[in-house]
């Protein structure tokens, strides 16, 4: 049982981080969350939340502030959700990732290996190629910007310090624009209004952007917008409206119309051309993106005779980055327009080495197991849940000689590494790259080789 109550106050040395990047100090042995705290300072904390296990606190002075503890350069940071470690440098922030890494492989998978440095960013500022911005009417003007942590109140903001610049030039415009023409905007609470989200994506030398608005509704109010984003910026090629009439969270609905230009703009990654739709995944910061595909690719030493599953492909980046260096690609993804555009992409970039299968990689690969399909590399990406158990089981009795697991969750990577390495796999060191600076989030590279 606890002695530590809410309101109170104490002064005490941050210890440790928690995955989300808050500090952690310790009263006795009961942990207390405190955001913005680092490691090695005294700080001042009052008690916000007393659970029974741990306790969350607000920080009200740095005692003895860390070398690594910056000013947040955003202004909005304190109330903005988008980011949660900007009052430490960027050299803290990669040893941050590093030590969370380290954590989950170690601590908790108890592994034991080594975890090599962050991969980082020149400028880690300015990546986002996809910004997801919520529309609302609030005190007689438009608002537009980013969630308050834990919340859908909108923060209007002027200037992301993470969206590329394009983005932030393109949000303002839009705004006076959306105010000047009087759209009419959704409201959650009502499920009533027209306009939910306007999302801006954009490739990586911005000479193709595509701006999707998400509707409540099928009426088209955008003539005089487009016409003027497109007389303002030419470089937009695409504008999209998503129509989504159901009360929920997710961003998108099924239904997407041509507004203006194509359906999709174009990227370049390691000198493939790859189709982006407006729903399609597509990861987010494009210099990071190509450090990890390399350090992946790296990582399986192909000499060219290999057969090489990726799965969990989205639109077929890995395997078609991988393409001129094996004998055949098998794509695997559950998102039916994505293996159309994996499709579409391979043959964009003259691949014909390339197949795709849809459906959910734990039944796709049982079936591949059923055809004496045998691989000799298997990239796995899979979202935050990590992989299938069904569909470990199954890659495990095809025996690849590598796998190499691309993450966005260290809690399920520690799960799947121990499972794979039961099975007989030894671990190489696990490398993060930065793919999200100033956030919490922990990408990373792992290469599995079956043991001789
Ligand atoms: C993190 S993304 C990776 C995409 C791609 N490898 C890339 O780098 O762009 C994960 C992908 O897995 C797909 N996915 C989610 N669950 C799946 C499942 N059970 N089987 C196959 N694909 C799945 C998602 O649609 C998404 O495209």
């Amino acid at each position: 049982m606890t002695t530590v109550s809410k309101n109170e106050y104490y002064t005490k040395t941050v210890t440790d981080y928690t995955h989300e990047g808050m500090g952690v100090i310790k009263i006795d042995h009961y942990p207390i969350f405190v955001p913005d705290a680092l490691v090695g300072e005294e700080v001042e904390v009052k008690v916000i939340k007393a659970n029974r296990k741990f306790g969350f606190g607000k920080l009200v002075n740095v005692i003895t502030p860390s070398e690594n503890r910056v000013e947040p350069p955003c202004p909005y940071y304190y109330q903005c959700g988008g980011c949660q470690i900007q009052t430490m440098n960027y050299t803290e922030q990669q040893a941050f990732k590093k030590a969370t890494m380290d954590k989950s492989i170690n601590r908790m998978a108890k592994l034991d290996k080594p975890v090599n440095d962050t991969v980082g960013m020149e400028v880690p500022m300015y990546y986002r190629n996809k910004s997801q911005i919520p529309v609302k009417f609030n005190d007689g003007k438009v608002e537009m910007g980013f969630y308050k942590p834990r919340s859908h109140d909108i923060v209007d903001i002027h200037h992301c310090l993470i969206q590329k610049e394009i983005h932030n030039d393109l949000m303002v415009f839009i705004k006076e624009l959306l105010n000047d023409e009087e759209v009419s905007v959704y409201d959650e609470a009502k499920h009533e209004g027209l306009l939910r989200h306007v999302i801006i994506r954009s490739n990586n030398d911005d000479s193709e952007v595509q701006i999707t608005f998400v509707t409540n509704g099928r009426k088209n109010v955008f003539g005089g917008i487009n016409k003027a984003i497109t007389e303002q910026f030419p470089m937009v090629t695409s504008i999209v409206q998503n129509v989504n009439t159901e009360k929920t969270n997710v961003i998108f609905g099924n239904r997407t119309n041509i507004l203006h230009g194509g359906e999709y703009i174009t990227d370049t990654l390691l000198g493939k051309k790859f189709r982006i739709k407006a729903r399609s995944f597509y990861q987010v910061n494009h210099e990071q993106t190509e450090k990890l595909y390399k350090e992946a690719l790296e990582a399986a030493d192909l000499k060219g005779n290999e057969t090489i599953i990726d799965t969990y492909c989205g639109i077929g980046t890995i395997g078609l980055c991988a393409s001129d260096q094996a004998e055949k690609i098998i794509g695997i993804e559950v998102v039916d327009s994505a293996v159309e555009d994996a499709k579409e992409n391979a043959e964009l970039n003259g691949v014909e080495n390339a197949e795709y299968h849809l459906g959910k990689s734990e039944e796709v690969m049982k079936k591949l197991v059923r055809q004496g399909v045998k691989p000799d590399v298997v990239f796995v990406d899979p979202p935050r849940k990590g992989c299938h158990p069904e569909f470990l089981e199954a890659l495990v009795e095809v025996k690849p000689q590598k796998i190499i697991y691309v993450s966005c969750n260290p809690s399920t990577l520690q799960r799947d590494l121990k499972y794979l390495n039961e099975q007989g796999y030894g671990i190489s060191p696990v490398t993060p790259v930065d793919m999200f600076p100033q956030t919490n989030h922990v990408e990373s590279v792992t290469a599995l080789e079956l043991a001789k």
